[in-house]
C-alpha cells in the first residue's frame, strides 16, 4: 500500500531538504493524474472560483463548493495530502472556523485545511489545531482580500509590512499552524520567513527559496485567461498532460523552478 503524505513528512521533508510539489485540483480525473505523477500535496484551493466557475475573483465560493470539489478529488488520491480552503467569510471567528474545518474534512475527506491571514487568525489556527485539525496557513498575497489590497499585488516590499509578516509566520507557528503558503513574496522576504521557520514555507510568486512550491493547475498547462508571471506552462515541447505533471515535479525537486524571471525582488 502507498503511504500517505502526512504533515509530519512535510516537516521532514523540510529537514532534509527535499523540496515538496504542491498543485491544484478540482475534479477526479486531474486529481488521479496528479496523484500518480507523485505530486506531494493536491490542494482544493478557492482558486476554483476563477478557473472552475469564471469569476473574477475567490470571493464568492463557498464552503458547499469546496465540499463538492473536494469529494470528487480525494478518493483518488492514493498518496497525496489533500488540503482544502476555507473560503471566504466562512472562518470569521474560531467557532465558525472549526465548524466549517470540521465539514471540509467529514464530508469534502480532506486532510488538512488551508486559511489566509496572519495576527487576525491566531485564535482561530491555535482552537482548530487544538482540536486535531491540521492547518496551512496563507500569507502575502491572500486572494480573498483582494477588493481591501485594491488588486492582485505583491506584498511585503515595504519593511513594516515584510517585518508584520515575518512576525505573523512565527505566530502562526506557535499558534500550531503545520505550513504556511507564502503568495506573492519578495525572493529575499520569503528567504528569511523559511530560514526562520520550523514548518514548511510552500510558495507560489516567492521564489524558489521556499521549501516548496504551490501552482494553480490550469497556469500550469497554460489554459488560464491570464497567466501570472510567477507560473509557467508545462505543457509546451509537446508533452501530454501527465508528462506536463512530471515535468512540474521534476523542475520543482531539482530547482530549476522558478526561475529568477518568475520572482519578485
Ligand atoms: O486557491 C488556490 O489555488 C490557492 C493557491 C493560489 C495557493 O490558494
Amino acid at each position: 500500500m502507498t503511504k500517505r503524505v502526512t504533515v509530519k513528512t512535510l516537516r521532514s521533508m523540510k529537514q532534509n531538504d527535499e523540496k515538496i510539489v504542491s498543485l491544484t485540483a478540482y475534479d477526479a480525473s486531474f486529481a488521479r493524474v496528479i496523484d500518480e505523477q507523485g505530486v506531494d500535496v493536491i490542494l482544493v484551493g478557492d482558486s476554483l472560483g476563477m478557473v472552475m466557475q469564471g469569476h473574477d475573483s475567490t470571493v464568492p465560493v463557498s464552503v458547499d463548493d469546496i465540499i463538492y470539489h473536494a469529494k470528487s478529488v480525494v478518493p483518488q488520491c492514493q498518496r497525496a495530502l489533500v488540503m482544502a480552503d476555507l473560503p471566504f467569510m466562512s472562518y470569521t471567528n474560531p467557532d465558525q472556523a472549526i465548524t466549517n474545518a470540521a465539514r471540509l474534512m467529514q464530508e469534502g475527506l480532506a486532510h488538512i485545511v488551508k486559511l489566509e491571514g496572519g495576527e487576525a487568525q491566531l485564535d482561530t489556527v491555535r482552537h482548530m489545531t487544538r482540536h486535531g485539525v491540521p492547518v496551512c496557513a496563507h500569507l502575502g498575497l491572500t486572494p480573498q482580500t483582494v477588493h481591501k489590497l485594491g488588486g492582485y499585488r505583491v506584498q511585503g516590499r515595504e519593511n513594516d509590512d515584510a517585518k508584520q509578516m515575518r512576525a505573523d509566520a512565527l505566530a502562526l507557528q506557535d499558534a500550531g499552524a503545520d505550513a504556511v503558503v507564502l503568495e506573492c513574496v519578495p525572493v529575499d522576504l520569503a528567504e528569511k520567513i523559511t530560514q526562520e521557520l520550523e514548518i514548511p514555507t510552500i510558495g507560489i510568486g516567492a521564489g524558489r527559496v521556499c521549501d516548496g512550491q504551490v501552482l494553480v493547475l490550469q497556469d500550469m498547462i497554460g489554459i488560464s485567461s491570464l497567466a501570472p508571471k510567477f507560473t509557467a506552462n508545462f505543457l509546451s515541447d509537446g508533452r501530454n498532460i501527465p508528462d506536463a505533471i512530471k515535468a512540474y515535479a521534476q523542475a520543482v525537486r531539482d530547482g530549476s523552478f522558478p526561475t529568477d524571471q518568475q520572482c519578485f525582488y
